[in-house]
């Protein structure tokens, strides 16, 4: 029996990366689990790059309703806000203490904020300690994210690996990183990473309108039409046959090759398969936008549930420390 944990910023509405990427693959490893999961929003960790309070509050339910869109099953999902279990805070502490300097100091994903990001705070140092006691908080075994988070897990398998050897007891448990071969890093409408953070994305759950302005965006060459063009290299293309079923990306590929098939209509055709795909989905996501009371039922039963399971853990490192 594994224990599958994963979470997603609340740091912008929920896109197509996070959704192939985090989401799904997370609710089908979820479903093939008898165990318990835990699936939270990281609103702590989005207060290293947004300080706005009102709109991470949306965010949070954003994304919160993304993750019932698509399916997460709260019988069998403990379901949280993680700033609503402050135990993880406590236990941030005591791993600060235990994790390497130069091991903050290296990694990837600081140096590559701490470059763009006009606020470098110490929270964007310590956030992958944060995100090791999300972790080892629960005891989870598999924890399923994107490609760009895997240092992260690295350093929680060594930071979890250090603690128990210190203490001279196999207190935490070390998680393993489930990283979805197929969809690996999905690419935004400019060709780079899509991420909240980089104006790239695309939203699935916007209204139709905006859904198409948005797809309009994507960056494409400047081939004429009549001309035949290269599927490979196209952001459209690339994007479509993430979504697509096979034989729909076998066409496509066709189109591309024969001519006299522009981007326009290679847009719209994927415009049209995000309406149909996620009909059902874009629904659900409207009604829980609109109905917050319900998704705060749910979040409410999940932070419950939370509370009793990380205090065994966190009671058990007090102990150990010398704060019991
Ligand atoms: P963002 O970069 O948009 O802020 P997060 O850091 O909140 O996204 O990521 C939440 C989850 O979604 C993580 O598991 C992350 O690996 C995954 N994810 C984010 N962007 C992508 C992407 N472009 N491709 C694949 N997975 C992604
Ligand atoms: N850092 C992750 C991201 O940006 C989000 C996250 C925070 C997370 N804590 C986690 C993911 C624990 C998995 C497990 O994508």
């Amino acid at each position: 029996m594994a224990r599958v944990l994963t979470g997603i910023q609340s740091s912008g509405r929920p896109h197509l990366g996070n959704i192939l990427g985090a989401i799904v693959p997370a609710i089908q490893l979820a479903k093939e689990n008898t165990e318990e999961s835990y699936i939270f929003i990281a609103d702590f960790h989005s207060l290293t790059s947004s300080k706005d309070g009102v709109l991470r509050k949306e965010n949070t339910l954003a994304v919160a309703a993304a993750w019932l869109a698509f399916g997460l099953d709260i019988e069998k999902t403990v379901f949280y806000r993680q700033s609503r279990r402050p135990e993880v805070a406590e236990l941030t502490w005591y791993l600060n203490c235990f994790t390497p300097f130069p091991m903050l100091a290296n990694a990837h994903s600081f140096k590559d904020k701490s470059e763009r990001l006009a606020d470098v705070n110490a929270g964007l140092f310590t956030y992958p300690v944060l995100m090791a006691a999300d972790i080892l908080l629960y005891s989870a075994d598999l924890v399923p994210v994107g490609k760009d988070q895997m240092q992260h897990l690295e350093m929680t398998r060594d930071i979890a690996t250090a603690f128990n050897r210190i203490v001279e007891e196999e207190i935490l448990t070390i998680p393993e990183a489930r990283i979805s071969e197929s969809v690996k890093t999905i690419p935004g409408t400019d060709g780079q990473k899509m991420s909240k953070s980089y104006g790239n994305y695309i939203d699935i759950f916007l209204p139709e309108k905006q859904l198409k302005k948005n797809i309009n965006r994507i960056i494409t060459d400047s081939t004429a039409l009549e001309d035949p063009k290269d599927p490979d290299t196209c952001n459209v293309f690339k994007l479509y046959s993430l979504i697509a079923e096979e034989s729909q990306t076998a066409q496509l590929r066709e189109k591309y090759l024969g001519g006299n098939y522009g981007y326009g209509h290679a847009k719209k055709e994927f415009y049209e398969l995000i309406l149909d795909k996620y009909a059902q989905e874009r629904k659900a996501f409207d009604f829980y936008m609109a109905h917050p009371d319900e998704i705060e039922v749910k979040l409410a039963a999940g932070e419950e549930k939370a509370k009793t399971e990380g205090e065994k853990i966190l009671n058990r490192v007090r102990e150990k420390l010398g704060f019991r």
